[in-house]
């Protein structure tokens, strides 16, 4: 792979799990790949590893070898389809959830190294507002907050992006509104959330788009698969393509 300039990097996170992060990403990837853009997922989640599980790959080595052992990220590398690349992480290692500064801070270099090689780089990011999840957003140009309409989802997406503002200074931030029933609910979570965002830290999201509901998504994940290759015409996919799209365009 030759060099070339460097990638957008986007984090994608959400403050409470089981949102739809992982699903999501991989359905982005899946897109922007299929755009001719090369795209490299890294699986941010490093103690609870599951994009591999996601998308049915075999993994022979993670991330923890590159901490642990100096591992050249390249050898971990796995091409999902033409120009989909995933770096897996470990699950079940907690030492990988919680890694001290000098660990974060070479892994972030050995990443440097490569991504060069990429027009993306998406970070499918851990749930809570643990270190890993405020590096890595801290690491990317664009951080992504997805949102449902749950209460508690909105309470922790929001406490995600106070914690990047004040601690960072971060500014811009771009919601998704994932597992709707209609664009008008989906609208009135972003309008709220705007509205606190705005009141309270001086923050004026954007709007990235929205997820409706699908059984498509849930389907694809027990087939392994993305749902935009499994059900094409879904949805969810066409959401992620318009998704997809805006942050082409
Ligand atoms: N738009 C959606 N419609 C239906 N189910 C969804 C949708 N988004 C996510 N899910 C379901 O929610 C569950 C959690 O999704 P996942 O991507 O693993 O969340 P996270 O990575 O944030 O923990 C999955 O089983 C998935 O099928
Ligand atoms: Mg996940």
């Amino acid at each position: 792979m030759e060099n070339k300039q460097k990638p957008q990097i986007i984090s994608i996170s959400s403050g409470k799990g089981g949102v739809g992060k992982t699903s999501f990403t991989i359905n982005l990837a899946a897109a922007l790949s299929a755009k001719s853009r090369k795209v490299l997922l890294i699986d941010g989640d490093l103690g609870l590893a599951n994009v591999d599980v996601m998308l049915g790959l075999n993994v022979k080595h993670t991330l923890r070898e590159t901490v642990e052992e100096g591992r050249d990220p390249l050898e971990i590398l796995v091409e999902v389809m033409p120009g989909f690349f995933v770096l897996p992480a470990s699950s079940g290692v907690p030492e990988m959830a919680s890694l001290s500064y000098e660990e974060q801070a070479f892994l972030i270099d050995s990443l440097e190294q490569i991504i060069g090689n990429f027009d993306f780089v998406l970070v499918d990011t851990a749930a809570g507002v643990g270190e890993s999840v405020l590096w890595f957003n801290n690491w990317a140009d664009k951080n992504i907050t997805l949102l449902s309409p749950d209460p508690t989802a909105i309470t922790d997406a929001y406490a995600l992006i106070k914690i990047m503002k004040t601690r960072y200074n971060k500014e811009d931030f771009h919601l998704i509104i994932n597992n709707v029933k209609s664009k008008k609910e989906a609208q009135e979570v972003f309008d709220n959330m705007s509205t606190v965002l705005e009141n309270f830290l001086g923050v004026k999201p954007c709007y990235q788009g929205a997820i409706p509901q699908d059984s498509a998504v849930s389907m694809a994940v027990r087939q392994q698969k993305p749902f935009l290759i499994a059900q094409p015409k879904a949805r969810a996919s066409l959401a992620v393509t318009e998704i997809c799209n805006k942050i082409l365009s």
